[in-house]
């Protein structure tokens, strides 16, 4: 499928885009490891999540659902998972692939986790190293890429483990496996990420310690209990709108329901750097999570030196960010944004291939990229398979002179389903064409 993009327009209206994939990954996780039975609202139907539901039928929990993003998990317990039987193809979705590798760890069986070309090339070490301390026995292809193999039976051991990259999904990984771990696990970030595991199994009733130093630990052994979960929309699709709103002329949107998490928020913040007009209205706490709905209007931006503090609160939404500041008067430059050369795609280098094909003027570092705003022109893109490079170059149409073409936009299904029927439904000039 690819996408076609008429030059110019604006957005208004109203809209709720899709659950956040972070927490819906982790309801079915949670969901399938509680004793009871598990409700989930707002679920996201997009085909990463649905990867992780996939993993755990395979693993003999039944599943209800997800239908209109409502969905029933009839919890198995913490030591009621079944042998898959057969690989678990995790797609394209990085974070299935390394919070199960935590889980499936501390099993009494063997397992193995593949995915699609662009997941079966991402690193894996990073889980690997933290679980082989704890005394798993996992293996990967050369350079520690996917299948991972796992050794089932092992008693994994609590460790401490100072996390090199400031990264959720190791993070993550690392306390699942500590659940199944003898006495106690504990890791430190090197800067804060988001904390949708620990706030969930606070949620299930599992006790997660955060100390003054930051020090985030739970001990093993214990059990978690069923629980109702309302998934806000995910501030990571928000952030398209949040972005093509504020580059629109005469553009005025309210997206609703959206989750405000602060280790999430990075976006907000650095559009709010640049001059983005955006507003939090009606803020609410849903289920341990905080929500809002969020008005943004057209506001003429200017380039900045994004904090490098944001970067973590901000990694997923630099694609549609680099859109923002090509709009931008004046230059920005990020820094300490290394992580992105490792998400589904080179996000560094598949948006300044881009922006080079847009006429954007721009700098790639090797931690960053430099982003000089001025006129966008037409062209073709290509989106490397990956979903939010998709999605950023269909806003960047709204200040386009010409004709936007983005090509292989399949992947967009991994976290926004309908994306283009919602964003026409706002004003965004898009169709979308199946190519057979
Ligand atoms: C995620 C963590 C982030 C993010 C990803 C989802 C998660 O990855 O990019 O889309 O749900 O834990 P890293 O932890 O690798 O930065």
């Amino acid at each position: 499928m690819e996408f076609k993009l008429m030059p110019g327009g604006s957005l208004s209206g109203e809209a709720r885009v899709p659950g956040d994939k972070s927490m819906s990954h982790r309801s079915v996780m949670m969901g399938a490891l509680a004793e009871g039975t598990t409700r989930v609202s707002g679920f996201l139907q997009g085909e990463d999540a649905l990867a992780t539901v996939a993993a755990f039928r395979a693993m003999g929990v039944e599943i209800e659902g997800p239908k209109d993003g409502e969905m029933v998990v009839h919890g198995v317990g913490l030591h009621g998972l079944r042998a898959p039987g057969k690989t678990l193809d995790l797609g394209n979705s990085g974070t299935s692939i390394r919070l199960l590798a935590g889980l499936l760890a501390g099993q009494p069986f063997d397992s193995v986790l593949s995915g699609d070309d662009s997941l079966n090339k991402r690193p894996m070490g990073r889980v690997m190293t933290p679980l082989a301390d704890m005394g798993a026995g996992i293996s990967a292809t050369a350079g520690g890429r996917p299948p991972l193999a796992i050794k089932g039976g092992r008693q994994l051991k609590g460790i401490h483990y100072d996390l090199p990259m400031a990264s959720a999904q190791v993070k993550s990984c690392v306390l699942l496996a500590g659940l199944y771990a003898n006495g106690r696990t504990s890791v430190t970030e090197p800067a804060p990420t988001r904390d949708h595991t620990e706030r969930m199994l606070r949620g299930f009733g599992y006790s997660v310690e955060r100390d003054a130093e930051g020090v985030i630990s739970l001990e093993g052994g214990g059990s978690l209990t069923a629980c109702d979960i309302d998934v806000p929309a995910d501030i990571s699709s928000a952030a398209f709108f949040l972005v093509a709103a504020s580059i629109a002329p005469g553009s005025d949107l309210l997206l609703t329901h959206v989750g405000i998490n602060p280790t999430r928020t990075g976006v907000i913040n650095i559009l709010r750097l640049m001059g983005a007009n955006i507003e939090l209205l009606n803020e609410r706490e849903v289920g341990g999570e905080p929500v809002a709905d969020i008005r943004v209007q057209y506001a003429p931006l200017k380039g900045i030196e994004i904090p490098e503090d944001q970067v973590p609160l901000a990694i997923d939404e630099f694609p549609v960010l680099f859109i923002a500041a090509a709009c931008a008067e004046g230059r920005t430059v990020l820094r300490g944004a290394e992580e992105l050369r490792v998400k589904e795609s080179d996000r560094i280098a598949a948006m300044a291939e881009g922006l080079d094909t847009l006429g954007v003027k721009n700098e790639v570092l090797e931690d960053g990229i430099i982003i000089d705003g001025g006129p966008i022109g037409g062209g073709t893109i290509h989106t490397h398979m990956d979903h939010r490079i998709a999605m950023a170059f269909s806003i960047a149409a709204l200040r386009a002179d010409a004709e936007i073409r983005v090509l292989d936009c399949d992947h967009v299904a991994t976290s926004f389903p309908g994306f283009d029927a919602l964003a026409r439904g706002l004003g965004l000039q898009i169709s979308a064409q199946t190519d057979d």
